[in-house]
């Protein structure tokens, strides 16, 4: 494949604009100065290097973001910032997007990736994966409270119930709880149908895919092909 072509692959701007990086001197292929255009490469395992910026070459991307407060999941973010702003411009030339969203205020684990169809496949409403949080309520949590979350809520104008599993009371006001749908503040409005109030809200779990504890927030990681598996597994009946 052209180096060119490789580097418009991996969201370093159009074709011209690569030639441009590459004729000025600015890429290294596998540690070594690249600046002739026509020379072809097998992308698999390359590392490039534009500029500052390394990466390895990636078909597609599949990230672990553990996102801070703060942070909105859309491209335009109008009153606070965009977990997007958190990569590279290379990265975000790919287009990657976020698998779901998390309200501005939830911290912990988003994936994002710049394959379509991984990401269709995982947001189709039919699709049910295991979604853990662990949060924090305004109110004591009361035995009453845990079992209707386990019975099964209804949300307005959501159709069907909403129920949580392996719920576990951490102390008095904290508890993680287990969901497999995903409407909008659903943790939030499942805590408020029963007389509570989420304060501080945390994704912990994806599939079976943890955060990995020594992600900070704003840190993330390329996801191995086994962690993407993982984060996938689907919800047992
Ligand atoms: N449920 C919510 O209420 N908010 C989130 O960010 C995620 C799940």
């Amino acid at each position: 494949m052209l180096l060119e072509k490789i580097l418009q692959s991996q969201g370093f701007g159009s074709r011209k604009k690569c030639q441009n990086l590459i004729q000025r001197g600015l890429v290294k292929v596998n540690g070594e100065l690249c600046d002739q255009l026509k020379i072809q490469f097998d992308p698999q395992n390359l590392e490039l290097q534009v500029g500052e910026q390394v990466c390895r070459y990636r078909e597609q991307v599949y990230i672990a973001l553990n996102k801070p407060q703060g942070y909105e999941c859309s491209h335009q973010a109008q009153y606070h910032f965009s977990v997007f702003e958190l990569f590279p411009e290379y990265l975000r030339e790919r287009g990657i997007q976020t698998v779901g969203r998390l309200d501005q205020d939830t911290t912990g684990l988003i994936l994002l990736t710049d394959d379509g169809k991984f990401l269709q496949a995982l947001t189709h409403p039919k699709r049910h994966v295991d979604k853990e949080y662990w949060l924090a309520t305004a109110d004591p949590i009361t035995p009453e409270q845990i079992q209707a979350l386990e019975q099964g809520v209804e949300l307005r104008n959501e159709k069907g119930i909403f129920q949580a599993t392996q719920l576990q009371q951490t102390s008095e006001y904290e508890l993680r709880m287990t969901i497999h749908q995903g409407v909008y503040h659903q943790v939030k409005r499942m805590l408020a149908a029963v007389g509570n109030k989420v304060i501080e809200l945390h994704r912990h779990r994806v599939g079976q895919f943890a955060l990995p504890e020594e992600l900070k927030h704003g840190e993330w990681i390329y996801l191995t092909p086994e962690q993407v598996e993982l984060a996938t597994v689907r919800t047992k009946d």
